[in-house]
């Protein structure tokens, strides 16, 4: 089993990649409902719900997690080797990293949106320091908090989605490439593809290909995962409204329990 974690839908998304790469899998979504938004808590608040959560997940016996949630593995990444060092802990955050630097290695002028919390974490300051080297790119930080409401409540509401998008986007000067740096964003990327031109990186498709070479360099545990093509999803929260948002989103009907 491979299970993935978030605060809600935005790991649907990033499973839908990884189900049409490798839809032989079995996979296990784990979304806490209940303490959505990440965005909007304060960071021991994130660090807490992200350890219990993946406590939880290990509880019931994963032995691999993606992280499917930027802001928890913004507060996460530094310290779980060392917390569940027989643990896997995947972030989806790295696999984006390493596209944007593969696409311009020395003069992007790189847009990044994403939730409040994961801009103040400054986490991307140091991994961008550490995977980018020498390279001089321009960093423009737009938090979004309003995205993630809109993917849990008003996905109908087509004109908001398209004012709120386009008044985020007017916040960056001249990008080349934005990041999409919170899993419910991409849920709307047709709307941020009818605004932007420039290249858009969503890192839960770059961790998706990246994972089989990934697996390859694991056999350990290629050998472990179960491949019966199931997929089951908890939740913290309200279980009929996870079902109808959660069945919109992936095109096809989620059943959840709640957990
Ligand atoms: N989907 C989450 C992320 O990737 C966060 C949304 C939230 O809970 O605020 O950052």
């Amino acid at each position: 089993m491979i299970w993935f974690f978030d605060s809600w839908f935005g790991w649907l998304q990033t499973m839908k990649y990884f189900k049409e790469m490798y839809p032989e899998y079995d996979y296990i979504f784990f979304a806490d409902t209940k303490n959505c938004p990440y965005g909007e808590k304060s960071w021991e608040e994130i660090r807490d719900f992200t350890f219990k959560g993946l406590n939880r997940l290990f509880d019931h016996w994963a032995k691999i997690v993606i992280l499917a949630c930027n802001t928890a593995a913004a507060y996460a990444v530094r310290s779980r080797q060392t917390l569940y060092p027989e643990k896997k802990v995947l972030s989806i955050t790295i696999p984006g990293i390493e596209e944007i630097i593969k696409r311009d290695k020395t003069t992007g002028n790189v847009g990044i949106l994403a939730t409040q919390a994961t801009i103040n974490s400054n986490i991307y300051n140091d991994l961008f320091a550490r995977f980018w080297g020498n390279g001089d790119p321009m960093f423009n930080f737009v938090m979004a908090p309003e995205l993630v409401h809109i993917v849990e409540k008003e996905l109908y509401n087509t004109t908001k989605i398209e004012t709120t998008i386009k008044d985020y986007l007017s916040k960056f000067e001249n990008i080349d490439y934005l990041i999409l740096w919170c899993t419910h964003f991409p849920v709307l990327m047709q709307y941020f593809k009818d605004q932007f031109s420039g290249d858009i990186i969503d890192p839960s498709i770059e961790s998706a290909k990246k994972f089989w070479p990934y697996l390859e360099r694991h056999n350990d545990i290629k050998e472990k995962l179960s491949a019966n093509s199931n997929i089951s999803c908890y939740t913290t929260g309200d279980k009929e409204t996870f079902d109808k948002i959660g069945s919109q989103i992936f095109w096809s009907p989620i059943q959840s329990q709640t957990i």
